[in-house]
């Protein structure tokens, strides 16, 4: 299995990174800077995570320590709700870019769909990605209905939409639609927000492996070609999520998880999915901020 998967666009994107949600500045620093060290090669954060500027730190940080550049890193980042719209989004994008210390990132994706804004913010995705200041665009928690929208009135392709995705959240019908049309799908909170690592099933197969519940999510994901960046602010952990290419789930393992689905989407969050109401979102930036 090869680390890294090719985009829409011709960009190669690493199969695994890190996440940084519910990490504040100075545990994301420090957990950008082990990631890095323990060979992460993609960082995935957002404005609404209130970390931008520790992930941009531990981003300059780890990579003098390493010997490395910022080419060698995939970072993402996500334009935040409260700055949708044309202007908006390419004002707000400008300070992500200083808070991160960079003048480029490789990811900009669409935080969630705001209704009647989010064409506009697409819009904006275009210009930064056509001025280079984004190597590729896409969304997130988009639904197929939205998906189609952009599809159907933007002018670049998204690459990517990440939603939430682990065994208990399976979206097989958003996977597929994106599969069928070449846009790459990516999972927030693998480990279901680390609810899913306690499940009896999955452990039964993890003893099977010699492996934890959680690589064999991660490794569930690899298997079918869902980019993945769980989250840790724990070295060890950080390591152990990256011990995933040494091992192979069988066909009927793979085949078992997926049968796990219970469309258990985080609570909070699918409110805001399925209705599209960015005023519960006001309330979640507080709470993280
Ligand atoms: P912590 O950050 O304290 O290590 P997700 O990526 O789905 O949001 O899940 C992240 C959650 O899972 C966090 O609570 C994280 O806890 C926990 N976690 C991440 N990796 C592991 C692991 N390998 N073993 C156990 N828990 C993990």
């Amino acid at each position: 299995l090869d680390s890294t998967i090719t985009l829409n666009n011709g960009v190669k994107m690493p199969r695994l990174g890190m996440g940084v949600w519910k990490i504040n500045n100075a545990g994301a620093s420090q957990s950008v800077q082990w990631a890095i060290k323990h060979g992460y090669r993609a960082i995935d954060t957002a404005k609404q995570y209130g970390n931008e500027a520790g992930v941009g730190q531990g981003l300059t940080k780890g990579l003098a320590d390493n010997n490395m550049k910022r080419e060698d890193i995939f970072l993402t980042t996500k334009i935040f709700n409260g700055d949708q719209g044309y202007e908006s989004t390419l004002e707000a994008f400008e300070d992500q870019l200083k808070r991160l210390q960079t003048d480029y990132v490789d990811l900009l994706l669409i935080h969630w769909p705001v209704d009647g804004k989010y064409l506009d913010t697409w819009r904006a995705l275009e210009k930064i990605y056509h001025e280079g200041k984004a190597r590729a665009i896409g969304v997130s928690n988009f639904n197929i209905t939205r998906l189609k929208t952009i599809l159907k009135n933007g002018s670049v392709k998204p690459t990517i939409n990440q939603m939430e995705f682990h065994p208990l959240c399976q979206e097989e019908d958003i996977r597929n639609y994106c599969e069928q049309r070449n846009i790459q799908f990516e999972a927030w909170s693998p480990l279901g927000g680390g609810k899913v690592l306690n499940d009896e099933r999955l452990k039964k197969i993890a003893a099977k492996y010699n492996k934890s519940v959680a690589q064999i999510i991660l490794r569930w994901d690899l298997q079918q070609n869902v980019i993945t960046i769980p989250k840790s602010v724990h070295e060890e952990r950080l390591i152990q999520n990256t011990q995933i290419f040494d091992f192979e789930l069988s066909n009927e393992d793979v085949q078992e998880i997926n049968t796990y689905d219970n469309e258990a989407r985080d609570l909070w969050y699918s409110g805001f999915y399925w209705h599209g109401n960015p005023t519960g979102m006001k309330d979640s930036v507080k709470q993280w901020n």
